[in-house]
């Protein structure tokens, strides 16, 4: 499914100002998704800037040839991770780039797809990788780390408080049989919490599975990789901009704008969406965007 929010890009109005798009200026998405962000960058430095677009999902790769299809002569697609934007900038002999913008999180096309397993809201083999090509499944890491293991990504990746309860449960129940759909694990996660103590605005498991995203994907590792091998493919004045949806990801991003010198902070605080905006795409509700410039090295 092509969900329509998909199409409608977070942040917009603040993407375009602080990324100070120009006619032809290079700008990497290494997010592209459906390509929202991608198409809003096009027709801002238009006639003639262009945008290389990283997405590393073969379904959302597949999806958006054919909606950047008209775009060709000033778009191209690299189906790869972001985190290799250095490597994947020399194999296209591209440097100095003006601009670069991130839009982290999962899109509604792999949410809404119950066979990729990122949602807990239909019975599902338990995948959740956004790269087929990566080895390791939730079930895989669900069947085979040990209860410490799985209890810190619980808590460091979902900041889930019952985290060592929650391993534990797992670590029992997989002994009777392995926990290989994503059925299996909510209902394991629901009876390891006693009810009265579930939470009442989410899904008790919903911390559990955006933890094991994280972890499968190695999101975090894939952002700290990227904020340090930006600055290699930015020209001096080119300016980064990176959308978070959750408070860890967000503090990664803040570290590494202040902590390398080859950063200037152009966004003290986050930038938020407006009520508006919150009103009418509600993927925006938790979106916070921090920018940075590339500055002269000293
Ligand atoms: C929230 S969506 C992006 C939506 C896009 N900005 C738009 O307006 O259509 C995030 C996308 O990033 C992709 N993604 C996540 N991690 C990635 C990585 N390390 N490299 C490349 N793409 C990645 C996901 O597969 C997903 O399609």
């Amino acid at each position: 499914m092509v969900g329509e929010l998909l199409h409608v890009p977070v942040l917009p109005d603040e993407v375009i100002k602080w990324l100070k798009l120009k006619p032809g200026g290079l700008y990497i998405d290494g997010t592209l998704g459906l390509g929202g962000h991608a198409s809003l960058i096009l027709e801002n430095s238009s006639p003639d800037g262009r945008v290389i677009g990283f997405e590393w999902d073969a379904e959302a790769v597949a999806q958006a040839e054919q909606t950047m299809a008209g775009h060709r002569a000033r778009f191209q697609l690299v189906h790869g991770s972001y985190a290799e934007i250095a490597d994947h900038c020399r194999a296209l002999d591209v440097a100095g780039v003006d601009g670069v913008l991130v839009d982290l999180g999962v899109s509604s096309l792999q949410l809404d797809r119950p066979e990729r397993g990122f949602s807990f809201r239909q019975d599902a083999p338990l995948d959740m990788r956004m790269d087929d090509r990566l080895k390791l499944t939730a079930a895989d890491l669900v069947n085979r780390l040990k209860k410490d293991e799985l209890a810190d990504i619980f808590y460091n990746y979902g900041e889930e408080r019952q985290a060592r309860r929650i391993a534990r449960f797992l670590v029992e129940a997989r002994l009777e049989a392995p926990i290989r759909t994503t059925g299996e694990l909510a209902a394991i996660v629901a009876r390891s919490i006693p009810a009265k103590f579930h939470p009442k605005k989410i899904h008790v498991a919903t911390k559990v599975f955006q933890a094991l995203r994280i972890a499968v994907n190695r999101e975090f590792d894939n952002l700290v990789k990227l904020l340090n091998d930006a600055p290699d493919v930015m020209a001096v004045g080119a300016r980064i901009a990176i959308i978070t949806f959750h408070s860890l990801e967000d503090r990664i991003v803040k570290q590494a704008f202040i902590n390398n010198p080859a950063y200037r902070v152009l966004t003290k605080k986050p930038l938020l969406p407006t009520d508006e905006e919150k009103g009418s795409n509600p993927r925006s509700r938790s979106a916070k965007l921090r920018v940075a410039e590339k500055v002269a090295p000293s």
